[in-house]
């Protein structure tokens, strides 16, 4: 068995937290496993625990509409999140949970092995980034993540629900666009 299978099997009966309970299914992870850029959400919400995927509710496809601005989709991305079951009633991850599930991200990361990531929402970025985080100020810059560079743009979820902030997060989009043109072997997209 490969790395990512096993790790994917493992992760699967997880049990580290109490959000297990409430699982239709485990949301692993989508995309290409060898990505150069990597996108990192919150959480699950309906959609994803009944189908398994990540974003595939009304923020998924705000999220491929996004992506498809910038010449790329799910082929060539690699899409998870903080926590892999979902939150009861779509209620923010709570600490613990995040630490609890954290192996299995660092591990996915580890695998996928990406020049690039991209927080998704201010949860994924006091996460990875730093706790005190403040996405309306910070968001659009890079900064270190071990050897590779993470920035944290808004969540599809917040620009649905306020439309205002999609000019800025136009402007993430082109940073991301730019910064993965310059990665060796991607800049003909
Ligand atoms: N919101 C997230 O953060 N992740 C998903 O997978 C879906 C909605």
């Amino acid at each position: 068995m490969n790395s990512w299978e096993s790790l994917k099997q493992e992760c699967a009966v997880c049990r580290a937290c109490g959000l297990c309970e409430g699982r239709t299914n485990l949301v692993f992870g989508v995309g290409n496993e060898q990505a150069d850029l990597m996108f990192i959400g919150e959480g699950p919400g309906e959609q994803e625990d009944l189908q398994g995927v990540p974003f595939v509710g009304p923020a998924g496809k705000l999220l491929d509409a996004m992506l498809e601005m910038i010449n790329l989709d799910r082929s060539i991305v690699y899409i998870a999140n903080i926590v892999k079951c979902r939150p009861p009633h779509n209620r923010d991850p709570q600490p613990q949970e995040m630490q609890s599930c954290r192996p299995w991200l660092e591990r996915q990361i580890e695998l996928v092995d990406p020049k690039l990531i991209v927080c998704l929402g201010r949860i994924a970025a006091t996460a990875l980034i730093r706790e005190d985080f403040r996405i309306t100020k910070e968001h659009g810059q890079w900064f270190a993540y071990g050897q590779r560079r993470i920035l944290a743009t808004f969540h599809p979820s917040a620009l649905l629900r306020d439309p205002s902030r999609r000019p800025e997060a136009f402007m993430d989009l082109r940073e991301i666009r730019k910064e993965y043109r310059a990665l060796p072997g991607t800049n003909s997209l």
